[in-house]
């Protein structure tokens, strides 16, 4: 395993911290407790975002867009989920949708399909999970059926983040069902394709500006030239996908646990219980001490998964990037979820109360735990890697 450090944040990425960070605190912390209350996606949010060129900034400049590298990929999002998780899905979930193109994708898909994503007119989703087909992916039910110079979708996706409100999807389908994972392809459905609608949005615990959504796919019969990549290659897009995209699910972990942290930082320098600040409590400092030491551990670990990242994503090949990208996943969700739970434990009955935002952070942390793969198929990657 190829361990050796790779990275280091330059004085642009820095930069780009600072000015993610401001916008964060001027225009996105503000609204996160109404998005989380009112479960409504946060357009006034997504219009703010792409005038500040931030909700898709992992496309690469000849598909006019910003061209961002994966760690600062990975430094918006933290920054933006570090006030909102619901609003840094935006940019996690357009890199998610929109990675199989860069990935597998031909030069027609992604001239047609990339440019409005950059341009902030459209966004793009993912589409792999379904009903009885969760962390066993591969047995999906999804048909795509070839007919003459088009394909018919029939089937139904589910957990689908974002569902509604992108206009693209990459969707898996089986096209061969006798070939297993091999049969499985990828294709690029749009949302005003007839057939497609979706299901009612998910109560869900947490992120709830974010809406997920059934896509279901009636009879979609779209062109064959929207496939991803060769047929029956689009199960190992959909995993070589997920080997860039859990390392954004690792900054939004980061980005979330350093938001509880630094409000429960000031919280325990204001409260005063005993006669004196509950932060001279050595119980309490070293309640923070363990909280900030998991996170940065998750920090470092998920910023060295970037740039493996990065290397592959510019065709240099890394052995070790899926065993990196689980592990900066599940190390920074486990992490987040301990973290936030800290936090609202420092609050003591203010923090269970939606009057302070550490209840909010500790339930959008739970989802980091579940979703791009349960931390349990995480662990199983790990292990599939060491014992290969
Ligand atoms: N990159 C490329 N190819 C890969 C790969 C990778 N990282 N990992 C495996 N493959 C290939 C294998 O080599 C194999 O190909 P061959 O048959 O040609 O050798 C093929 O893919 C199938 O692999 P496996 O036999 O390992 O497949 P499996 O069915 O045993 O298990 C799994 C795979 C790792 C469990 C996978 O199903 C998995 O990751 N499950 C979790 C699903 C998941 O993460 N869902 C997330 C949904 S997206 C989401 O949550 C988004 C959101 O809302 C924000």
């Amino acid at each position: 395993m190829t361990s050796f450090p790779l990275y280091a944040p330059s004085e642009e990425h820095q930069l780009l911290r600072e000015t993610v960070r401001s916008l964060a605190e001027e225009k996105i912390a503000p609204r996160a407790a109404e998005i989380d209350e009112t479960e409504e996606f946060p357009w006034d949010v997504y219009k703010d975002l792409v005038a500040a060129e931030l909700h898709a900034v992992h496309i690469p400049e000849a598909y006019g867009g910003a061209g961002a590298d994966a760690l600062a990929t990975v430094i918006v999002i933290e920054e933006i989920a570090r006030a909102c998780a619901s609003t840094s899905l935006i940019p996690a979930v357009n890199k998610l949708g929109t990675v199989p193109l860069l990935l597998a994708g031909s030069e027609e898909l992604k001239q047609r399909y990339l440019p409005p994503v950059a341009r902030g007119e459209a966004m793009f989703s993912y589409a792999l999970s379904e009903p009885e087909a969760g962390s066993d992916a591969a047995s999906m039910k999804t048909r795509a059926v070839r007919d003459g110079d088009h394909y018919v979708l029939n089937g139904t996706k589910m957990w689908i983040t974002n569902a509604g409100v992108s206009q693209f999807y990459t969707v898996m389908a089986v096209t061969d069902p006798s070939a297993g994972a091999r049969g499985i392809s990828a294709f690029v459905v749009e949302k005003d394709d007839p057939g497609v609608s979706f299901g009612p949005k998910e109560k869900k615990l947490g992120i709830k500006g974010s809406p997920t959504r059934q896509v279901i796919l009636e009879n979609v019969r779209i062109p064959a030239w929207r496939m991803i990549g060769e047929p029956g290659t689009g199960f190992k897009t959909a995993l070589a996908t997920l080997d860039h995209t859990r390392i954004t699910i690792a900054a939004q972990a980061i980005g979330i646990a350093q938001g509880a942290l630094d409000y429960a930082i000031g919280y325990v320098k204001e409260r005063r219980q005993f006669g004196k600040r509950i932060a001279d409590f050595q119980g309490v400092q070293f309640m923070l001490a363990d909280m900030a030491m998991k996170l940065e551990a998750a920090r470092q670990l998920t910023y060295a998964a970037a740039a493996k990242s990065e290397l592959v994503m510019n065709g240099t090949p890394v052995d070790d990037l899926t065993f990196f990208s689980s592990a900066a996943k599940c190390a920074a969700s486990d992490a987040a979820m301990e973290i936030t739970t800290d936090a609202v434990q420092l609050l003591g009955g203010y923090g269970y109360t939606r009057d302070y935002p550490v209840e909010r952070m500790m339930r959008d942390a739970k989802i980091t735990q579940i979703y791009e793969g349960t931390n349990q198929i995480q662990r199983m990657v790990m292990a599939r890697h060491l014992l290969k």
